[in-house]
């Protein structure tokens, strides 16, 4: 049931991602960013991308909290963002990585405009 869940959350994500064209404009990008998100990030990590969102109890590992990327860990916020979204991040020794893969379901301007918006939140 709980995977039946996770998979629906994530099927109603893929599909509701409509908007890929770019832009050069850097608010654009965040707004868009924005919207990306919460489509296919909130269940997870929270509509304000801090860490609470919907799906939390649920999962065995919390979500981070994506404002304080900058404060956690030596890699840059980008690196981050792209290393996360390509499963390709990093987890405590031993760990299954609870977070999906979305490399091969998200545009690389969709990724790029969900980085620009993670980017201008960080505390
Ligand atoms: C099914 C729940 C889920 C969804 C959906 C999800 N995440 Fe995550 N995310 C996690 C969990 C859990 C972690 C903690 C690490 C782990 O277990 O994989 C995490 C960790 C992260 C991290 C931190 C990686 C690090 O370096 O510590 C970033 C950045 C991130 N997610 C970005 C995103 C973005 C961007 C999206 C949307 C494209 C997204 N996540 C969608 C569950 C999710």
């Amino acid at each position: 049931m709980k995977k039946n869940i996770l998979f629906f959350a994530i099927a109603a994500g893929i599909i509701g991602s409509v908007n890929v064209f770019a832009n050069p404009d850097q608010d654009e990008s965040i707004n868009k960013g924005r919207e990306h998100f919460k489509i296919f990030c909130s269940n997870c990590h929270g509509v304000n991308a801090d860490g609470r969102g919907p799906l939390v109890e649920t999962l065995k590992i919390t979500p981070a909290d994506l404002t304080a990327l900058k404060q956690t860990g030596d890699a840059c916020v980008a690196e981050r963002v792209l290393k996360a979204v390509a499963g390709k991040h990093d987890v405590a020794a031993g760990q299954k990585k609870n977070m999906p893969n979305f490399s091969h379901n998200l545009e690389s301007i969709t990724i790029y405009e969900i980085t620009q918006y993670l980017k201008s939140i960080q505390k």
